[in-house]
């Protein structure tokens, strides 16, 4: 589904991933980990057409799109949750879902199959986004990615300062979308024993380059944590 080829990444001159080559099956869930500020934000950035690529392609469904804007991406169905989940916290829990519509250029009704994903939200609809909790946030960013029907879902973080209970929560609706929808997953992830929990296949970056890559169920969890600590 997604195939990324020898690609590079450029914050101004200064190269921030190198020679990258990832792949995301059709059906699968795919994680990338590694440490802070090795480039992970960067790639998923780079996948949705948000910093400078000259080198390298990025193919979608077999479509060449690296040098397509990101709305073209996301039209395509290309969905990002972003890193701190940019919930807008004045609009209410329904006006930040309804976003999500728009940025894929859909129509105006979200699938009730959404808030059967998380009830926690139907709850809250008339709710601000800024106060509901990191993890009901998490949960709402993901929502408002879903509601344009993506058929690639990419987090970034999405364990990233929720506490376990949620994490779990996330965890179940992520193999929930990609067994019963079939959705194609690509994680960022820094928490190992969610991606033992979630992912089929996984890729360890460090400083802008893959070094290691292989099937969940073979990864050796001690030899990886070595790789993620400092
Ligand atoms: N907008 C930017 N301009 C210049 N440099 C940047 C920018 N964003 C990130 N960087 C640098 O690029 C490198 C990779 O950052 P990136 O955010 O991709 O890392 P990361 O792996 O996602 O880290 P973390 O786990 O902390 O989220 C870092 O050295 C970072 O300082
Ligand atoms: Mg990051």
């Amino acid at each position: 589904m997604l195939d990324v080829r020898n690609l590079e990444a450029f914050y101004g001159e200064s190269i921030v991933l190198n020679d990258i080559n990832l792949h995301v099956p059709n059906g699968q869930i795919v994680c990338l980990l590694g440490r802070n500020g090795v480039g992970k934000t960067t790639f998923l950035k780079s996948v949705m057409g948000l910093v400078k690529t000259p080198k390298g392609s990025i193919k979608f469904n077999g479509e060449e799109i690296v040098k397509k804007p990101t709305y073209y991406r996301a039209r395509q169905g290309i969905s990002y949750v972003p890193q701190g989940r940019d919930i807008f916290p004045q609009l209410s829990v329904h006006e930040n879902l309804l976003l999500g519509l728009e940025a894929s250029g859909g129509n105006g009704n979200i699938d009730e199959e959404i808030y059967e994903l998380f009830p926690v939200l139907k709850a809250m609809l008339k709710r601000k986004g800024g106060d509901l909790s990191g993890g009901q946030q998490q949960q709402l960013a993901i929502a408002r990615a879903l509601v344009s029907k993506p058929k690639l879902l990419i987090l970034d973080e999405p364990t990233e300062g929720i506490q376990p209970s949620v994490i779990q929560e996330i965890g179940r609706v992520i193999k929930q979308l990609n067994s019963e929808a079939n959705l194609t997953i690509l994680i960022v992830e820094q928490y190992l024993e969610f991606v033992v929990e979630v992912s089929d296949y996984y890729y360890v970056m460090e400083k802008g380059i893959i070094v290691t890559e292989g099937f969940t169920m073979e990864l050796n969890q001690e030899e990886i944590q070595k790789r993620m600590s400092i």
